[in-house]
């Protein structure tokens, strides 16, 4: 394996012998004289490892290892050293250096090394790209939820994802049809293969029928050549029809055909193509109301309708608001760096007392809003949109009653209150005082009074 390899010694006769050899095995090679340099070559360039003589002038190499390895936890750091000093490579390994290598240098001992030290770094690198790959990207791990219903539904799609069923996605608009049917892609054999994604709605019945199907050319005045349409693109793959309680009833007539005869046909041809795809419909319509009314039809439903999952509102599962509240606020924290923590006691109250109208997406929505919006480490009940505080002016005589509260002493809840809220800051005494609206003083006078206990507050669970 041949990377790209710095070298920091200061004897200059020693650093070019290193350079001649390890060029001729076939790497990349820089060279720098002391550990400042070295320094800002990593925090520069991406090196695959670093060799480093122990002892130089200006920045030891002990130094130089540790802000090396503070900067590219990941890069192995081989470190040279005369025999007479093999403490210092004890010392060396002990503060994260990969391996070290004694002076005179054997040079089968530094080739093995440095292969060593580099299958290491590629295998560290794969690790971390799969790890990354299960848990940022696909699959069901982006769905957040832990309440009872969400974990039902998550359990029918994780069964129902390795089949070729189709599935009918249903559930009130920004619940997550689309993820839903994104991990199911994710999580079947045909993950190798595209996900095709269309919005029914968004187009005519005209131009819906040569999207899906493709047209030859001349089928219509627009037709300028011939085009596949959408499911030929998936096969092999998914296609995803979102909205598919839009779509008018001579449409259906021909989703319905394909369905059964798993065929399409070009717009303007009568020559039947095979296709093998696998079909995820989605609707926040009640279909089986639209078949009475006779706006779909009965025998397509039917078809569609294998494995039904109903994504459930965000009304119904108010659990999962704090846990997602808690997920977007980190991802629009990092996307607009800055440093929000967590939410006020008030800020999310008012977010669990929504009725979310809008769900997951208006949720994600006011987060997003909130954090380009405010600054501090803390989201506020005013950082929120206007119409959800509003809801909860102190005339709404609800608010005033919290579960769990009665039958305490106001000591009792004073502590409480003051245990949560440091919780909360994880720790920080003055962000905590500002949210209570009492000085760093008065919370420290509390704080004994109630005997509070910092360390186990903070480990405690909530
Ligand atoms: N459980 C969840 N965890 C994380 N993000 C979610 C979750 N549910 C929805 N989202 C996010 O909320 C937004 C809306 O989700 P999605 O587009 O899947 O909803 P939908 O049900 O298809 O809505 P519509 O019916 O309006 O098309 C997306 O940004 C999605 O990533
Ligand atoms: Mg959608």
């Amino acid at each position: 394996m041949k990377g790209n390899i710095l070298i920091v010694d200061d004897d200059t006769a020693h650093l070019s012998m290193l350079q001649t050899v390890l060029k001729s095995l076939g790497h990349t090679i820089d060279s720098v004289t002391d550990g400042k340099e070295a320094i800002s070559g990593v925090a520069e360039t991406p090196y695959d490892l670093v060799l480093m003589d122990v002892r130089m002038a200006n920045i030891g190499g002990m130094e130089a290892l540790e802000k090396i390895k503070a900067l590219n936890p990941a890069i192995p750091i081989i470190i040279m050293t005369a025999y007479s000093s093999v403490d210092k490579a004890v010392e060396a390994m002990k503060l994260g250096a990969y391996d070290y290598l004694t002076k005179p240098l054997n040079f089968d001992d530094l080739k093995i090394t440095i292969e060593r030290a580099m299958s290491h770094l590629h295998l560290t690198r794969e690790n971390a790209d799969l790890k990354k790959r299960i848990s940022a990207d696909t699959g069901f791990s982006r769905i957040i939820g832990t309440s009872p219903a969400m974990k039902a539904v998550m359990e029918t799609a994780r069964i129902a994802a390795p089949s070729d069923a189709t599935i009918l996605m249903t559930g009130d608009s920004g619940t997550g049809k689309e993820l839903f049917a994104k991990a199911i892609h994710d999580h079947s054999a045909r993950n190798k293969n595209q996900l095709i994604s269309i919005n029914c709605a968004a187009l005519n019945e005209t131009l819906l029928e040569s999207e899906l199907f493709g047209h030859e050319k001349g089928a219509f005045t627009s037709a300028d050549k011939k085009r596949d349409g959408l499911f030929l693109h998936a096969d092999k793959g998914t296609i995803f029809l979102d909205e598919i309680g839009e779509i008018p009833l001579s449409m259906q007539v021909k989703l319905l055909r394909t369905i059964q005869e798993r065929e399409i046909q070009r717009v303007g041809s009568d020559r039947p193509i095979r296709i093998d795809v696998r079909i995820i419909v989605a609707t926040n319509k009640n279909l089986e109301q639209e078949v009475k009314h006779g706006r779909f039809r009965e025998d397509l439903f039917y078809r569609l309708n294998v494995i039904n999952i109903k994504v459930p509102s965000l009304k119904e599962r108010p659990d999962d608001i704090p846990l997602l509240a808690q997920h977007f606020l980190t991802r629009y924290s990092q996307k607009n760096r800055k440093q929000f923590k967590g939410f006020t006691p008030a800020a999310m109250d008012a977010l669990m007392k929504h009725p979310w109208p809008g769900n997951v997406r208006e949720l994600e929505n006011a987060v997003e809003r909130a954090v380009i919006l405010s600054m501090g480490q803390y989201i506020s009940e005013k950082d929120l949109p206007g119409n959800m505080i509003k809801i909860y002016e102190p005339d709404d005589a609800s608010r005033k009653f919290l579960p769990g509260i009665g039958g305490r002493s106001l000591d009792e809840l004073e502590s409480m209150a003051l245990a949560q809220t440091l919780k909360q800051t994880g720790g920080n005494k003055t962000e905590a005082a500002k949210i209570l609206n009492i000085t760093r003083t008065t919370l420290n006078n509390k704080i004994k009074k109630y005997h509070l206990d910092l360390d186990q507050i903070l480990s405690s669970h909530p």
